[in-house]
């Protein structure tokens, strides 16, 4: 009912709307004098447990296996142990390699999708350990694991993931940073700059909304549109990935996301004169130096055509000769970033389904939890 969405058009722009507080929640009560504190895994995973980890393997499907593959970049990064992102569904039927100290980070807003719970069901009885990264309270898969890290984004209603997948990535981050700690990785003082990273966020993801007429008219002038693209590196290629499966699922519009380095591999093939292709540009304070790789890479789509269209940093002026439409997001730390661009491209596709006049909450053949293999 209306009431229900609180004055939102639907439940979808309600969740959208509702992200920074989900971070908030999911960060809450989990911050101790600037470290992350994490009592709620303590008994299924104590100290040693994690010091022992050698490998971990994330494991979820559609939106939750992108928030994984974030969780990959941020975990390596902070507590160093080797991480794999796969899909649940591939997992289970490949005869994965798994030994004690392989720890299954498994990842679902339902906590009740059958891929995803048959995954963990598997890996447990393969001897590895298993923690769930859960939106539902007493959900099968968090009961199935040895552990539970709750995202608290509160009820999603909407077929489409949102706020779910925001809350996913933040409880991940925290995970990778108290792994980080525990395992010797990462020292106090640089744990607590990347915590006020993470509790700067809300308000930051606040601004960042605030772009939405923005993006509706840049929605509004695509609804004849069949195909999009979507180009980002680093921790902007599963932001790029989320926001094509985004448009394919509330638009019905071919959309696809490639890592931004592969595009001269075969992807640049498919540029031709208007073809629209969103590049998500990573700041050009990063220090691995990978924006005027990127901001080439758009250069090069546009000589053949493309209509290009960026979410860039506040101030980053490397993009304006070449981008025919720029949204910004705030300064971030490189890891945050994606917590930022996200949200523009999450407003984009519901924004093109509602200007095609489609149901933003219920598209077609899909359901909220996948509940069948
Ligand atoms: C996201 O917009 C999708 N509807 C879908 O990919 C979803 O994320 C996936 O089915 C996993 O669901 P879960 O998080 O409830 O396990």
């Amino acid at each position: 009912s209306a009431a229900e969405k609180g004055g939102w058009s639907s439940f979808m722009a309600k969740e959208i709307s509702e992200e920074p507080e989900a971070l908030e929640q999911t960060l809450l009560g989990r911050v101790h004098d600037g470290l992350v504190v994490l009592d709620e895994i303590a008994e299924g995973f104590p100290d040693d447990a994690l010091r022992a980890v050698d490998r971990i393997v994330v494991l979820g499907a559609g939106t939750a296996a992108y928030s994984g593959l974030l969780g990959k970049y941020a975990i390596e990064k902070w507590a160093g142990v080797p991480v794999e992102v796969e899909l649940a569904h591939e997992f289970r039927y490949r005869d994965p390699v798994l030994g004690p100290n392989t720890l299954v980070v498994s990842i679902s807003q339902s906590g009740e999708t059958m891929d995803t719970l048959m995954a963990v069901k598997y890996a447990g009885e393969r001897g590895a350990r298993t923690l769930s990264i859960c939106n539902t309270q007493g959900a099968t898969i968090a009961r199935e694991s040895d552990a539970v890290l709750y995202t608290r984004a509160g009820p999603e209603v909407a077929v489409a993931s949102t706020k779910a997948f925001t809350a996913q990535v933040a409880a991940l981050y925290l995970f990778g940073l108290h792994l980080g700690r525990v395992r010797g990785v990462l020292a106090d003082e640089a744990s607590r700059a990347l915590v006020a990273e993470l509790q700067a966020l809300p308000a930051k993801l606040q601004q960042v909304l605030l772009q939405g007429d923005e993006v509706r008219q840049m929605a509004r002038q695509m609804s004849d549109t069949r195909s999009v693209l979507f180009l980002g590196r680093h921790v902007g290629y599963p932001v790029a990935l989320e926001g094509a499966l985004k448009l394919k699922e509330l638009a019905y519009i071919h959309a696809e996301g490639f890592a931004a380095g592969e595009l001269k591999h075969g992807p640049i093939a498919l540029i031709e004169p208007g073809q629209r292709v969103f590049v998500i540009v990573p700041s050009p304070r990063d220090g691995a130096s990978l924006h005027p790789k990127v901001v080439s890479n758009i250069q090069e789509i546009r000589a053949r055509g493309a209509h290009v269209l960026a979410i860039a940093e506040a101030g980053d002026v490397a993009v304006l000769p070449f981008a025919d439409e720029v949204l910004r997001i705030p300064l971030a730390g490189t890891m945050f970033e994606p917590l930022l661009a996200v949200a523009p491209l999450q407003q984009f596709a519901m924004e093109l389904a509602a200007a095609k006049g489609l149901d933003v909450d219920q598209p077609r053949n899909l359901a909220k939890s996948v509940t069948v293999e």
